[in-house]
């Protein structure tokens, strides 16, 4: 049995301070949680990180990293919360979470550089892939087999079941927040990284905490209650999004507010009208006790929604 060690326990020293005038710009990948991410070029990153598993495909080739910056405006918050993740990816080390290299912390920008996945995000891998072995397809998408789509949510799995030994909860897996690497590689990225884009996959409940309602267990929605059994969930409709090829958002049927509603279906059977008062209660406290994402950065929404993919 893997023992419950905390994950304090594996707290190293401050991430490696980098020399900033070795990051080269190449280009701007994104709008992250915290500001820009950008693709630099990072000379002597090999040397830097010694030989360590996270740069070993390419060899020989200068080593590509994202680069994600603090925005100069951010908040005393924002700036919290930027070096709570610095914290937390710092003493994560797996083959299938997205490795922090280095920061930049001795003056402004402030910077966490991490490993740059070529391919990026799952979410809009799969959605521009097509099903391979499926009816003769028209469209000349690239085509992804049921190998390859297994292969990527064995990898995530993997990379859940090491947070979970460090009783880690992530609390927001989802196909948006992992990278593609070469060769289907996948690994879950930083932590909070998507709310920004794909801001119509989170709900704010009564103008309070903003939510990824549809890959929430109904214990976190009604009581606030993340766990590494909640992150299980949250896997299970990960692996939906998947073998779908992200083609919809779940339940694109219902909702934000059915979806929650749904989370009383259990209730509706005759014989269960007692839990199904307690289950009313708590969803009307349900506003009240979700204080995650204070930070000013959850509030924000500068890109269009993505809209939801409807089904035919
Ligand atoms: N976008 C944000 N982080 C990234 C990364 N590490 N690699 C590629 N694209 C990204």
């Amino acid at each position: 049995a893997v023992p419950n060690v905390n994950i304090d326990m594996y707290s190293t020293s401050t991430p490696p301070e980098f020399p900033r005038h070795n990051l080269h710009f190449q280009e701007k990948l994104g709008e992250g949680q915290f500001g820009e991410v950008h693709l630099c070029e990072a000379e002597g990153m090999r040397e830097f990180v010694g030989g360590d598993f996270c740069l070993t495909h390419t060899k020989d080739k200068p080593v590509l990293v994202a680069v994600k910056m603090l925005r100069p405006d951010a908040t005393k918050n924002a700036r919290t919360d930027f070096f709570k993740e610095v914290k937390i990816l710092a003493r994560l080390r797996d083959p299938n979470i997205v490795r922090l290299l280095g920061v930049c912390t001795r003056d402004e920008p402030l910077c966490m550089i991490v490993e740059y996945m070529e391919n990026g995000d799952l979410n809009q891998y799969l959605f521009k892939h097509e099903f391979e072995g499926a009816v003769p397809s028209a469209s000349n998408a690239p085509m992804l087999g049921l190998g390859a789509l297994l292969y990527m949510a064995a990898q995530i799995a993997s990379g859940m079941k090491y947070l979970s030994s460090l009783n880690f909860v992530h609390r927001d897996l989802a196909t948006r927040n992992c990278l593609v690497g070469p060769r289907h590689s996948v690994r879950i990225a930083d932590f909070g990284m998507s709310r920004n884009l794909y801001c119509a996959d989170y709900y704010r409940i009564q103008g309070r905490a903003v939510l990824p309602i549809r890959w929430m267990a109904w214990e976190s929605i009604l009581m606030g209650k993340f766990t590494s059994q909640s992150d299980i969930w949250a896997f299970g409709v990960t692996l939906w999004e998947i073998l779908t090829l992200a083609k919809e958002q779940p339940y694109a049927h219902l909702s934000d507010e059915q979806v929650i509603e749904n989370t009383g279906e259990f209730f509706k059977d005759e014989g269960r009208q007692e839990l199904r008062e307690k289950w009313r209660s708590l969803l009307s406290h349900a506003c009240n006790i979700h204080s995650w994402g204070t930070s000013e950065v959850y509030h924000r929404c500068p890109h269009p929604p993505i809209p939801r993919r409807q089904t035919t």
